[in-house]
């Protein structure tokens, strides 16, 4: 596990510093949210996961949907107002935590049955080397249970943020994939994968 660092303290102040002024991304009254929330959420159904890893959870928006399919979930965001403000949500079986992911100790809490990763790759992208994002990656396919599942949802496009580009958003896909995961289902129109890992080891 690195120790935290200089770009720890950055991302830290930069998500920090945006969760203090509300909801900067309207997770909670967007329609665009709420509709890639259900289609997520479908994307889910049809069986049971018995250990969640939510990473990026903000203030526990997606993770309160999460609660219905799984039957615990560890949820992590930087920001400690996000996850202060998830903590009043009160969700039974949810343990949240304030955590860097890119800091977390993965070997140590697999396996995984549902790792979610929604709207938190590109950041990790912008802040992160492309090493260690890929190497991230690898470390989360090793900690995805034989069958378990990685659940990404991430807006492709828009004119303004540079982070969204097609190319790139579609290269953390391509990335995902060439770990290991395997895209059973075609992505939505909200770009959200779903991948199934290999067999690799066994839980
Ligand atoms: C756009 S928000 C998405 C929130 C949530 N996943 C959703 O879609 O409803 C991105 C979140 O990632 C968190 N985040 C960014 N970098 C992170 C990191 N290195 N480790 C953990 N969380 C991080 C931010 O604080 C923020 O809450």
């Amino acid at each position: 596990m690195k120790e935290p660092n200089a770009t720890h303290e950055k991302a830290q102040s930069f998500f920090e510093g945006l969760w203090r002024r509300g909801d900067p991304w309207e997770l909670e009254t967007s329609e665009f949210e709420q509709a890639k929330y259900a289609d997520e959420i479908s994307i889910l159904a049809g069986r049971r996961y018995g250990r969640a890893l939510e990473i990026g959870c903000g203030i526990g928006s997606f993770t309160r949907l999460l609660t219905g399919p799984c039957d615990s979930i560890l949820a992590l965001d930087i920001s400690p107002t996000a996850i202060a403000r998830a903590h009043e949500r009160g969700l039974h079986a949810v343990e949240f935590r304030e955590q860097n992911i890119m800091h977390f100790d993965l070997e140590r809490e697999r396996p995984w049955d549902l790792i979610v990763l929604n709207e938190t790759i590109y950041y990790l992208g912008w802040l992160y080397s492309f090493f260690d994002v890929a190497w991230l990656a690898t470390q989360l396919f090793d900690a995805t249970a034989t069958s378990g599942r990685l659940l990404m949802a991430n807006t492709c496009g828009g004119l303004t943020n540079y982070l969204l580009r097609p190319p790139i958003i579609r290269t953390y896909h391509d990335l995902f994939v060439n770990v290991g995961y395997q895209t059973t289902l075609p992505e939505s129109k909200y770009s959200s994968a779903i991948c199934r890992a290999a067999p690799q080891w066994d839980s």
